[in-house]
């Protein structure tokens, strides 16, 4: 339903999407269906050279299909359409984000605002010191999408999205805050988003790196086998996060990775996925984030250490044939 009247075009507001992974294309979907085509222009930036029109397909949790057009900007309308960019939402993968803003900063204007939307934590430390006067928000989400095909995705879990400021206080305009609300179901404006992002971080710091080791669906990390490794890593994460001035409870945090397990039982985590296809994992971003800012306090965090290596020895067995 549209969320605002109409106004002149001259004051259109525009949002891009970067980024037509799973996430990235089902937030289109939201957004499409959420704003006014008369006050708004969604597109997605692609790294394609052409610009072109592209139908996509959402399959959603009740089984039923819609379809959207969206414009899908390549290189060659960078300098024409980003200058007008009013909201980017960036929903690459992690160890993307720098690249991606790397190539779109020079075009956007000062009065953009980013929102990352991303598994695990860190490239908001290089974007908010390569921006020139844009604003940055941060967020994290829990709802589940896959990819059938390019640009067919089926939604898979309604999990929670929690969104907030990186630069204090918000300089996201309230329309803009209101109708990504409005468009993404069961998502939060929280002041205190970094505390949100680690709590998030907690519980894929537990479970992505161990169902891939693993080779198993979340749900099998319930099994008392795991739970010595889930808590040791968790309880190096509290600790590190207390030096960042983040105060987190343990248990708290363990009934929350506990909960996350049993609402997903059956799904196969990202990173579990990102192995199986071979794929470069965002264990960076997750453990690796933990034991990078761990250094800096001085604080041994060896089993968030070791899930780190384990993955990327995981990753180095990858065939070259398969793997990018
Ligand atoms: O990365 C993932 O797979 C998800 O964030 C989560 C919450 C662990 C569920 O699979």
């Amino acid at each position: 339903m549209p969320l605002l009247t109409s106004r002149p075009s001259s004051t259109l507001t525009h949002i891009s999407i970067v980024g037509a992974g799973a996430i990235g294309q089902l937030i289109f979907h939201q957004l499409s269906t959420a704003i006014n085509p008369l006050q708004h222009r969604l597109n997605i930036i692609t790294r394609a050279s052409q610009s072109c029109t592209q139908q996509l397909t959402l399959t959603d949790l009740n089984h039923r299909q819609t379809t959207k057009m969206a414009m899908l900007v390549g290189k060659d309308e960078y300098a024409q359409q980003l200058p007008n960019t009013d909201l980017l939402i960036v929903c690459v993968k992690a160890y993307q984000v720098n690249n991606a803003l790397q190539s779109l900063l020079p075009h956007l204007s000062p009065n953009c605002h980013i929102l990352l939307l991303h598994n695990g934590m860190g490239p908001h430390l290089t974007v908010s010191a390569m921006l020139a006067g844009q604003s940055l928000s941060l967020g994290t989400t829990s709802q589940g999408a896959l990819k059938q095909s390019a640009w067919h995705i089926t939604q898979t879990g309604n999990g929670l999205t929690q969104l907030g400021p990186y630069s204090q206080p918000s300089t996201l305009p309230q329309p803009l805050q209101t109708m990504l609300l409005t468009a993404i179901p069961n998502s939060q404006w929280c002041s205190d988003i970094l505390t949100m992002l680690w709590q998030k971080l907690a519980v894929n710091a537990a479970i992505n790196p161990l169902t891939a080791i693993e080779q198993c669906q979340n749900g099998q990390l319930a099994d008392k086998q795991y739970q010595a490794d889930i808590t040791t890593v968790v309880a190096e994460l509290v600790s590190v996060a207390k030096a960042q001035h983040i105060e987190l409870e343990l248990n708290a945090v363990l009934d929350r990775v506990y909960q996350v397990i049993a609402l997903t039982a059956q799904n196969y985590s990202s990173m579990h996925q990102d192995v199986h296809h071979q794929r470069l994992t965002e264990i960076d971003a997750i453990n690796g984030f933990v034991v990078q800012m761990a250094k800096n306090h001085h604080i041994a965090t060896p089993k968030n250490q070791l899930f780190v290596e384990q993955i990327k020895l995981l990753e180095q067995q990858y065939s070259p044939l398969i793997s990018s």
